[in-house]
């Protein structure tokens, strides 16, 4: 069981902290098996579970880079406390116009720790980008965003990810999901965490039933187990692309809390599903995409 789940330093909507622990309770990677994360986002969910060999992939090569320099030790906590302590300071002084003179800089130069500033003090942590793959997300409004304690805690988070990346059969690569899934071989495991399907996305590259139908296609022919991250629900709608595209797939399913705006009122409930080709239950017969709640698989483990 995981105890404490580490949060890495790069902020992404639909980040997965909240259900890696169900994750490590339902991923079957083998010991001598490689874990593939086509969709690694932030890295939270294979970073906890800390495999021993694993290919990490996404399409933002600005995430993968900043990563690549952590390994590399190009980046370290130090570097890090002292680029934001001094572009800090400056935004503290400038304001937005600090903000955004570094929002060019990147958008000229792509240098990770640039990327890392904009993560960390845009609007609402968004990663988004414009046709021509400029960034585009627009300031935060806080001139005192990397206040020491806020300073802090960035590096420590770019420490624990030093500590887990570096000496390890870990590679990061920036590629398309489709060239991640077909390096996977039978014994090998792979989690996908895809842009949800029928939902607002603020990636520059939109996800569609195109985009769904060739990732479930290339997971079937691989001959590796997988989890697949999606959404089943809320109180308006329900996922169809589950039945329609996954149908094959078992499925267990976990409520997930968030708010819209500031207001406790406006705490909102999202059923996230995780769908597999294999049953996570092997002391029981579960029908395929019949559920089990996530106390159930949670008191099996114990
Ligand atoms: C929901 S996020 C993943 C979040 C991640 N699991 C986490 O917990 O931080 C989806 C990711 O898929 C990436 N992505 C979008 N389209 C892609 C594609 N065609 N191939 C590979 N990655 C893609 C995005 O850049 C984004 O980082």
């Amino acid at each position: 069981m995981i105890e404490k789940v580490h949060i890495p330093p790069i902020k992404i909507q639909g980040i997965k902290t909240k259900i890696v622990p169900l994750i490590a309770e339902l991923e079957r990677c083998e010991e001598e098996g490689t874990w593939y994360e086509p969709f690694m986002g932030s890295g939270v969910v294979g970073l906890n579970l800390a495999p021993k060999h694993a290919v990490f992939s996404d399409t933002n090569p600005y995430v993968i880079e900043l990563y690549k320099q952590i390994k590399e030790d190009k980046i370290n906590s130090y570097v890090v406390r002292e680029f934001l302590e001094y572009e800090g300071e400056q935004l503290a002084l400038k304001d937005e116009e600090h903000y955004y003179y570094i929002r060019d800089r990147f958008n000229e130069s792509h240098n990770p720790l640039d990327f890392l500033f904009l993560n960390r003090s845009c609007f609402n942590g968004m990663i988004r980008f414009n046709k021509n793959y400029k960034f585009n997300v627009p300031y935060g409004h806080k001139p005192q965003r990397f206040a020491k304690a806020y300073v802090t805690k960035i590096v420590n988070q770019v420490r624990f990810l030093e500590n887990k990346i570096r000496d390890k059969d870990w590679q990061f690569l920036c590629q398309e999901f489709s060239d991640t899934i077909d390096m996977a071989k039978d014994n090998d495991f792979i989690y996908c965490d895809p842009p949800y399907i029928g939902r607002h996305v603020d990636y520059y590259d939109s996800w569609d039933e195109e985009h769904e139908l060739k990732l479930r296609d290339r997971l079937y022919t691989t001959g590796a187990k997988f989890i697949l991250s999606t959404w089943d629900h809320n109180q308006y709608r329900k996922n169809e692309y589950i039945d329609s595209i996954w149908g094959e797939c078992y499925k267990v399913t976990k409520e997930h809390f968030y708010h819209v705006g500031a207001k406790e009122t406006n705490r909102n409930s999202m059923i996230e599903a995780l769908l597999m080709n294999y049953n996570p239950n092997e002391t029981e017969c579960v029908e395929k995409t019949g559920q089990l709640s996530f106390q159930d698989i949670l008191r099996k483990a114990e």
